[in-house]
């Protein structure tokens, strides 16, 4: 029950078939359909997720939108582990929503990346579901706190671009359930979207815009999901079938309404199904529109700086050998790279947002220095010439510094689009390798929105990821090189040195039938790398600071755990460098024996602390006992292995710096049922069985090195199977399964 449900229980018999019907399509490109007569609005919706996107027609514009703030791509902002950042952006881009007449954000992105070839990886958080789903959760609070509903989409395992209409994605319920769906279920269950879109491929056969039991099943029943789910613009095969599945609302426009119209007069439709999709959708409208702000403004100048400070704490600083940053005030800087001058700050695509203003990072550098650096362009796009090289070259011999910006063309990385290699244009490359003969003092800083091959690392002391950081990128760069902010971006993607050491390199592209296994399983990103011992380029969770920290006193608040419990893990993090700084602290789990192949190591939860120096804080994570679960497609549902654990916590995923381990008992262990097809060798883990088979084994055979043998041949052997064949009595094994089921 809602403010709304009388009034909707009282217009759904004044809506006509027809009325009803058009409801469940777009109106256009961006709005829903209104029925005026009975006072039911339309809403406005629009991209996302770096910012708004308003059309300036009712067109598909991309590119000629309304100017808003253009804040960094999930994969910037992801890398600064900060929920309250997140929420803050979130809370920004509500507002600017408000202001242009927005009612929903079509963001953030939860789709996983699980190969650094994902074409929409910039707009997408991270490798890991627990980062994924956190985020997301403070990004959705952000934006709804404002009024505006977001939409956590492409729900789900639309994770790469290629033949997305109809790509199939092959994935087993327990990878589907642990990696695929988890973000979206934590932002469900801890922030409510309004929305969510569905995604355009099917999902072992069947299109997600017609899955009852991925749009209704799970979403609704399970996960308690309140909102209206959306189509991707685009994807939908079968309205009427969508309808009965759980899609609310067909995007864009599309004359499907018909169907819907006929569907129920010839009684392949049952009109309260269409009612109970029409409810949801009225209830969404009125409180969309309910919560309509008239009039809001923003300062484009205090947003600006809310884009730049993101931007600031996304990037990451991957190497500084021989403390090469912070910038020396006094050193002879040069600044070599297109990109210093033109800068990359987005990707392409549906994302892409109109920017109020842009910072230039060589303004942004000369600036700070109080005078206009030495520059070379270096390259033009993907373009090296002589004449650039000598040029560039000469200008970083000059210098005591070279900074040399580099990355990822536009072209590279683009909605619809998957990259077929992970290496930087080889102009970028050959010009760093250039440059560094001359200048050993070079620092290379990478723009791009998702993992790149850095094939330099080894010879460059200092290396800044910048990623697609927005608008502000120019200004927070800088503010990185010169110290004026000190760097707190942490991976949330791995790097790995060759593609071919990627978890997908064998199954990532859709075969000849649009089929994509997900054969890797629940191992990608360092799930992967970890458990394979492939030692990435960068691990995921790396990140460097001007100012060191020191981890101590790992406690739990218990080392025997029962599921249920809340179980607090704490630890104290000390800022022992010289100037104020933010860490992020990350809590993993590994499993000593578990039920079905786990990764060795899986991040449950992260803290992001300031100190100032010498100061030390003690973080609080509380986990529950989801945090041990796997699923069981058995049960079906979440079960806790009981055993012995790891709590393990560190500055990344392969710098790990306390561990302390834990006894965990289970409450959802399903007790376990002996059949016929049960093997002899489960009875045998039972001592009186174990004693009693060996028994009749000694007696018919001896004892020895033979009877172990043929033992060891009949212990998979389903026990039905062996009182068929004679190999013991229907009573034996009668007996047996009495003892086995009341132990
Ligand atoms: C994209 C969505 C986007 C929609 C509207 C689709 O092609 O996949 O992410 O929100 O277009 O632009």
């Amino acid at each position: 029950m809602s403010e709304f449900s009388e009034k909707i229980e009282s217009l759904i018999p004044q809506l006509t078939l027809e009325e009803k019907a058009a409801l469940t399509v777009g109106r256009d490109m961006w709005s829903t359909y209104p029925v005026e007569r009975l006072g039911i609005p339309s809403v406005v919706m629009t991209d996302g997720p770096t910012g708004v996107r308003m059309a300036a027609s009712s067109g598909d514009n991309i590119g000629h939108s309304m100017p808003a703030t253009c804040f960094p791509t999930a994969s910037g902002l992801a890398s600064s582990w900060n929920r309250d950042l997140l929420a803050e952006v979130g809370r920004t881009i509500g507002i600017e929503a408000q202001a242009l007449g927005v009612q929903t954000l079509l963001g953030p992105g939860l789709n996983q990346k699980r190969s650094p070839l994902g074409g929409r990886n910039f707009e997408y958080l991270s490798e890991d579901p627990v980062l994924t789903g956190e985020l997301a959760t403070a990004f959705v609070n952000g934006i709804q706190g404002e009024g505006v509903g977001a939409c956590p989409k492409h729900y789900v395992a639309n994770e790469s671009e290629t033949n997305r209409m109809f790509s199939d994605a092959i994935i087993d319920e327990r990878v589907l359930r642990e990696n695929y769906l988890h973000a979206f279920e934590v932002a469900v269950k801890k922030a409510q979207p309004w929305t969510m879109m569905e995604s355009y491929n099917k999902i072992n056969g069947e299109y997600v815009a017609e899955n009852k039991r991925l749009l209704h099943d799970i979403l609704k029943e399970e996960w308690g999901y309140e909102g209206i789910v959306i189509s991707d613009w685009g994807a939908v095969n079968d309205r009427v079938g969508g309808i009965r599945a759980g899609l609310h609302l067909q995007m864009p426009t599309a004359p499907t309404a018909w169907r819907v119209v006929d569907a129920v007069n010839d009684g392949s439709l049952d009109e309260s199904r269409l009612d109970e999709v029409v409810r949801d959708l009225l209830e969404y409208v009125f409180k969309a529109d309910a919560a309509k702000k008239i009039g809001v403004t923003f300062s484009e100048d205090e947003h600006h700086q809310v884009a730049r400070r993101a931007a600031a704490e996304s990037v990451t600083l991957l190497q500084n050998d021989g403390d090469l940053l912070p910038l020396s005030p006094s050193a002879q800087v040069a600044v070599i790279g297109e990109f210093a001058k033109k800068p990359r700050y987005q990707g392409g695509g549906s994302s892409k947002v109109n920017p109020t203003r842009v910072e230039i990072l060589y303004d942004e550098l000369s600036a700070a220095y109080g005078n206009d650096l030495p520059y070379a362009a270096g390259y033009h796009g993907e373009e090296i010439s002589d004449e650039l090289l000598a040029e560039a070259v000469e200008t970083a011999r000059a210098a005591d510094i070279a900074v040399v910006v580099i990355g990822l063309p536009d072209s590279y990385e683009t909605e619809g689009r998957d990259r077929t290699h992970i290496d930087l244009p080889e102009a970028h490359n050959t010009l760093v390798s250039h440059i560094h003969e001359v200048q050993p003092n070079t620092v290379v800083v990478v723009i791009n929105g998702s993992a790149v091959d850095l094939s330099w690392v080894s010879y460059v002391p200092a290396i800044v990821e910048g990623w697609l950081t927005g608008q502000g990128s120019g200004g927070a760069i800088a503010d990185v090189l010169t110290g004026a902010v000190n760097p707190s971006g942490k991976l949330a993607e791995s790097f790995p040195w060759r593609i071919e050491d990627t978890p997908t390199y064998t199954c990532f592209w859709p075969d000849a039938h649009g089929t994509i296994p997900f054969s890797e399983g629940v191992f990608y990103g360092y799930r992967w790398y970890d458990t394979r011992d492939i030692e990435p380029h960068f691990p995921f969770g790396h990140g460097l600071s001007y100012t060191t920290f020191e981890y101590s006193d790992l406690n739990l608040s218990t080392t025997t755990y029962t599921e249920g419990e809340p179980l607090e893990v704490q630890v104290t993090i000390t800022n022992t460098g010289d100037r104020m700084g933010k860490e992020v602290v990350q809590l993993y789990i590994h499993e000593h024996e578990s039920r079905f192949p786990r990764a060795v190591r899986e991040l449950k939860d992260f803290a992001k602390v300031e100190l100032a120096p010498g100061e030390s804080q003690i973080v609080t994570f509380v986990l529950d006992g989801k945090a041990f679960a796997q699923w069981d497609t058995a049960v079906p549902g979440w079960v806790v292995n009981p055993g012995t654990f790891d709590i393990i916590v560190g500055a990344s995923s392969r710098d790990l710096r306390l561990e302390t381990s834990l006894e965990v008992n289970s409450t959802s262990l399903p007790k376990k049922v002996y059949t016929r097809m049960t093997p002899l060798g489960d009875f045998m883990k039972i001592p009186a069985i174990e004693k009693m088979v060996r028994d009749q084994f000694i007696a018919r055979m001896g004892d020895g090195p033979f009877m172990e043998m043929i033992l060891m041949f009949v212990i998979s052997t389903p026990v039905g199977k062996m009182a068929y064949n004679g190999q013991m009595s229907e009573e034996q094994l009668q007996g047996m399964l009495d003892m086995a089921n009341a132990s």
